[in-house]
């Protein structure tokens, strides 16, 4: 099966989670895309009255293009439920986003939100973090004094660049530097690194932060609990 069907497939099965009246985030990604239509179809078939804040522009526009009430994240009360996608999850619901350079405002979403569902296709589920670049928002001042500490570290790290090789920039007009760590075995050592080091605003370690995946497979859509 195409891998946009199983993202499909997990986007439709979460915008069931959705109730009337509700303030949801939304995340960012190929997979969200799928969702905010699942979600704007049952805003219109269903007549649900819902308020909606976004981590990206792209998601605020798709949203508010197919009507769905969208406001600013410092005019919302405390979110109901926020949605998104993740790059890697592993076996202890720990996750990696980012790949869409959103995770600042993806993570300040997610910790004003009472609960949080990653969508993802298989693919995504992983033993162990880390084969996929952990994305760092970084900035620009000092960054390549950032970069220097991180190589010193054996971090591996890389700035991401735009297809004609300028360095990516994020919604905050900061650089992003990808990790390229291979395994992460212990992740909140190093998000706890990662925190203290001044320069990087924001890592994209998810940790103890999801409730819910939604998995498409190619046997079907599973959806599993984590255990907080
Ligand atoms: C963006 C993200 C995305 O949620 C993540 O990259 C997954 O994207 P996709 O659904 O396109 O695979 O973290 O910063």
């Amino acid at each position: 099966m195409d891998i946009n069907q199983l993202k499909k497939a997990a986007a439709d099965e979460a915008a069931k989670f959705v109730e009337d009246g509700m303030m949801l985030g939304l995340g960012t990604g190929s997979t969200v895309f799928y969702l905010v239509e699942a979600v704007a179809k049952r805003v219109r078939e269903e007549n649900l009255h819902i308020t909606t804040v976004s981590t990206s522009s792209r998601t605020a526009k798709q949203a508010s293009d197919l009507g769905i009430k969208v406001i600013d994240i410092n005019d919302a009360p405390t979110l109901d439920l926020t949605i998104d996608g993740a790059d890697e999850i592993d076996e202890h619901f720990q996750g990696i986003k980012g790949g869409g350079a959103a995770h600042l405002l993806e993570k300040i979403v997610a910790i004003n939100s009472k609960r949080n569902i990653w969508i993802v296709d298989q693919s995504k589920m992983v033993k162990t973090l880390g084969a996929f670049p952990l994305p760092l928002e970084v900035i620009p001042f000092g960054s390549e004094k950032v970069y220097q500490r991180l190589a010193a570290e054996n971090l591996h790290p890389e700035f991401r660049l735009t297809e004609d090789g300028q360095r990516v920039r994020t919604h905050n007009k900061n650089f992003v530097i990808d990790l390229h760590v291979g395994t992460i075995e212990h992740p909140h050592i190093l998000a706890d690194w990662l925190d203290h080091q001044t320069g990087i605003v924001e890592h994209g370690l998810f940790l103890d932060l999801v409730n819910q995946v939604v998995i498409g497979k190619e046997s079907g859509v599973e959806i599993i609990n984590a255990p907080r």
